[in-house]
């Protein structure tokens, strides 16, 4: 962790306090030859990399110093050259999300320079680090007041911005094969529906030929299962790669109850290895209007609720569903009497990544929050207090003609 308060402390230390901004002494032939390579100064008269040299000064961090912060605007702009040392880029305050190690020859701030927007990540020294510092109006001497040499800087920017499209292109690409080989491997299940279908018929003894057998119904349950598994899982890739197609399709939703959906729901789910010695009980609300929602959607947001409280409560633990109804809709409460959720990961739940299991990504809440909020237009949120449970809601809007839906748009 930083020495002091982070941000404030070391945005001083490049910016405000002259205490860490010794002039530049020496070194000078070694910053000229990195400053010679970078990509945004190579094209620069060598008389004018020499003046950034000699006007730029030095800032040394100590490991944990903290350089930029994240979504905060520096009264001094600056640009960094790494001349030793190492820097984590990171997103995200109290849990960082790696994006870079930068060192010796590499740089930051420059999006800053260009753009004196707030920093898009943070920077934290792992170790003793030594900076170049050219300050903003050097920069601007030099570059942008220099037509040529602005030119060759969009170029660099331009070229960037294209390799970080074509990697971003290339994952897109990987994510895409996966999801539709997966639709090619659900086709054999097409099979078993035929075979299965038949099976239940001779063990239920629908066929005339056949005597009615012990067990039929739990054959029946589960083919039932397998084929509303079968269509939900091509219903979800299909959505995925109309994503990735930008294919714009309707958001499909119906006047509904959602009791039998909550029961359907956790029927299906106290299977999961996380809920088998869990106690889940469905509180009956007789009074409940009906809502206006997307029967899968739903699903999937109480599955991920529902697993997350397993995960959180002890064996023989409760997790209770509750239905209220509220003045616009039903409003649906997961309540649990597990672990509870520290404070300070209270803030970015909802809002950010967050997991802290060892086989977690922390997508199960944000989906959540998308369908709840961006698809339904109701609201999602918690209470909770450690070592006492936590407590989700989640309202699902009755329909209301005047409320226009969130539209057609690509998921
Ligand atoms: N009921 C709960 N009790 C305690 N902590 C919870 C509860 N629900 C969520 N959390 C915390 O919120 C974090 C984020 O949940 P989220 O569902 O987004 O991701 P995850 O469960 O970690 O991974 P996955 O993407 O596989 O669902 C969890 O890792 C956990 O720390
Ligand atoms: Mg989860």
């Amino acid at each position: 962790m930083s020495k002091k308060a982070p941000s404030t402390e070391n945005k001083t230390s490049s910016s405000g306090d002259p205490s860490r901004l010794a002039p530049s002494k020496g070194h000078n032939l070694l910053k000229l030859e990195l400053l010679k390579r970078i990509d945004l100064f190579k094209f620069l008269p060598e008389e004018t990399q020499k003046d950034l040299v000699e006007k730029s000064s030095e800032l040394v961090l100590e490991k944990d110093d903290i350089l930029l912060k994240e979504g905060e605007q520096d009264e001094e702009i600056n640009f960094y050259v790494i001349l030793s040392g190492h820097l984590l880029i990171y997103k995200g305050d109290t849990f960082r999300k790696r994006i870079a190690i930068l060192g010796s020859g590499e740089y930051l701030g420059e999006m800053t320079l260009v753009d004196a927007q707030a920093h898009s990540a943070s920077a934290v020294a792992l170790d003793e680090s030594i900076l170049m510092v050219i300050p903003q109006d050097l920069f601007e001497k030099h570059i942008a007041s220099d037509h040529g040499a602005l030119l060759e800087m969009v170029k660099v920017f331009s070229h960037r911005m294209r390799s970080d499209l074509d990697v971003m292109a290339g994952d897109m690409q990987k994510v895409s094969n996966f999801t539709h080989d997966m639709r090619n491997c659900l086709v054999p299940l097409g099979y078993a529906d035929v075979y299965l279908a038949k099976a239940v018929d001779i063990l239920k003894g629908t066929d005339p030929r056949h005597k009615k057998r012990e067990g039929w119904d739990m054959v029946e349950k589960s083919f039932n299962t397998m084929i509303s598994v079968r269509k939900n899982l091509i219903t979800l890739i299909d959505q995925s790669l109309a994503c990735v197609k930008k294919t714009k399709s309707e958001y499909v939703k119906a006047e509904a109850q959602v009791l039998p959906l909550i029961q359907e729901t956790v029927d299906e789910i106290s299977c999961h290895k996380v809920l088998k010695k869990k106690n889940l009980v469905v509180q009956e609300n007789a009074d409940l209007k009906s809502a206006h929602f997307n029967f899968l959607d739903i699903k999937r947001v109480l599955q991920n609720l529902l697993i997350n409280a397993g995960y959180a409560t002890e064996n023989d633990g409760i997790i209770e569903i509750t239905i209220t109804e509220g003045k616009c809709g039903n409003q649906i409460n997961v309540k649990d009497n597990g672990t509870g959720i520290p404070l300070h990961i209270q803030p970015i739940l909802l809002r950010e990544n967050f997991t802290n299991k060892p086989d977690g990504n922390g997508f199960g809440l944000m989906s959540c929050r998308e369908i709840i909020e961006d698809f339904h237009l109701g609201k999602i949120w918690f209470e909770s207090e450690l070592n006492c449970g936590t407590t989700f809601h989640f309202t699902i809007p009755h329909f209301d003609p005047a409320v226009k839906p969130p539209g057609i748009k690509a998921r």
